[in-house]
Formats: structure tokens, sequence, C-alpha cells
């Protein structure tokens, strides 16, 4: 059986000690809850160890925003897989739009930190989904087939180690939210093709998350398409308050 997941994304938001605060406050709301999903939240890289230790003991679950697609060495600035998973991490994002975007990855990047995220253990939450333009001019299900491709390089055994976040780059922090219509379409495409890569019960297995402007009002009804198994949230991950209900439309 597939996981149900609810990730946050926290994104380029939270100092250390207002991430520490945060995480905080989440383990709190949680405490004593019964929780029908697993908890994620990926932090920037300064505060990863830092609320890794805050949440130890807890359900919530620890994971970074990227990691560099080299393994060691003179790489300025860059933080390896090695190093997100000795913090105590188990997720690490890769391939988010805003990666892709303002940082130029591609597939032949975005293989090399599957490859190394996998190796040192992580759990890869991979993202895809198409631009206004792509959904508008109907080309979205080749532009994320032409994404999921990176994926495809991995074996079978390794792809059964990834999460997938479905996240229609018009949604993302827009307030437009895909309807559950069209992000279940999106899913069951996706679903389809990972069968026909590997095969049926590989294709079952994989979590397959939501991600663009989902609430606590919205996630309902996005949870409750048979191919949405969760989802990746920015914004309202950044309260305990908002990314709650979300964590909670898992009943
Ligand atoms: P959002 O971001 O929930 O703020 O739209 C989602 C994401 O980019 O992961």
């Amino acid at each position: 059986m597939r996981k149900k997941i609810v990730a946050g994304n926290w994104k380029m938001n939270t100092t250390l000690q207002e991430g520490v605060a945060l995480a905080n406050d989440l383990k709190n709301a949680l405490a004593g809850k019964k929780v029908n999903c697993d908890v994620v939240v990926c932090t920037p890289f300064i505060s990863v160890a830092a609320v890794a230790d805050a949440v130890k003991g807890s359900v919530i679950g620890v994971g970074a925003e990227d990691c560099s697609a080299n393994d060691k060495g003179a790489f300025t600035g860059e933080v390896s897989a090695s190093m997100v998973a000795s913090t105590g991490a188990k997720y690490v994002i890769l391939g988010h739009s805003e990666r892709r975007q303002y940082h130029g990855e591609n597939n032949a990047l975005l293989i090399k930190k599957l490859q190394l995220a996998l190796a040192n253990g992580l759990t890869p939450i991979f993202c895809v989904g198409e631009m206004k333009e792509e959904r508008e001019s109907d080309t979205f299900k080749s532009v994320i087939e032409g994404q999921m491709a990176a994926l495809y390089t991995l074996s079978a055994d390794d792809f059964a180690k990834c999460v997938i976040a479905y996240e229609p780059v018009w949604a993302i922090g827009t307030g437009l939210t895909a309807t559950s219509e069209q992000a279940q379409e999106v899913h069951a495409f996706i679903r389809a093709s990972i069968a026909a890569k590997y095969n049926k019960q590989v294709a079952e297995n994989t979590s397959i998350l939501y991600g663009g402007s989902c609430k606590g009002s919205n996630a309902p009804e996005l949870f409750a398409q048979p191919d949405i198994d969760g989802g990746l949230i920015g914004g309202a991950a950044l309260k305990a308050d908002t990314f709650m209900p979300i964590i909670e439309a898992f009943k």
C-alpha cells in the first residue's frame, strides 16, 4: 500500500530561530493526536539539523529542499546529499519548479542528484509540473512525461524509493489551485506512465503528492481523489495552524 504523505516546503522563508520555533509548534500541535499520514517538513539547509533535533521522537520527518549534484569536494556553497543525511534528515525535494526556473535545473543534473540522494539513503520528493502556457496549449502531459524521464533512468527498486509531487507551476503560490479533477487527471496519467515504464505494482505503490496553493479548505477534496496521496505544501506549511488542517484532511 502506498503511503499518504503531507510534506511542508518552507522555501526561503525561515531563519534558524523561526524554523526551530515552527518545528516545535508543529510538534506540539501533533502531540497526542492520531495522524493518518506521514508528516514531513523540508527546511532551508541552515535549519535542517536543528529541526531534525527539535522533532526527534515525534512523528515528523525532516528533509532538505535540494542537494548538490556532486558528491564531495571543491564546490563552494553547495550541500551534498551525505551532508543532508548526516543531520538525521530522511527526505530531499528535487526538481522543484523554482529550482528548474531560477537555477536552470534539467534532467541531466537531476539524475545526478537523484542518484546521490538515493545512495545516501534519502527519499527524493521529485517535483514535476507544467507552466501556465503548457497547460493552455494542452502540451502538459508531454512536459510531465519529459520530466519523469529523469526518474525513469532509475531501476525499479530505486524508483520505488521515490515520492513524486505534481505541482502545476501556475498554481504555486498563486492561490490558483488545480481543481481536484484537473489534479486527479494528471496523477492518473503519471501513475499510468509509471505502470507502462515499470509495472502496475510499482505504479500502485508510488505516492504521488499534489502541490500548488493546497490549504486546509481544499485539501480534503484533493486528497479524496483516488490517485492523490497527499500534498507538498508551501505557504500553508509556514504556520502550524494552517499546516495542521491539511494533515487532518486524512481522517
Ligand atoms: P504553495 O507552494 O503551497 O505555496 O503553492 C507549493 C510548493 O511550491 O511546493
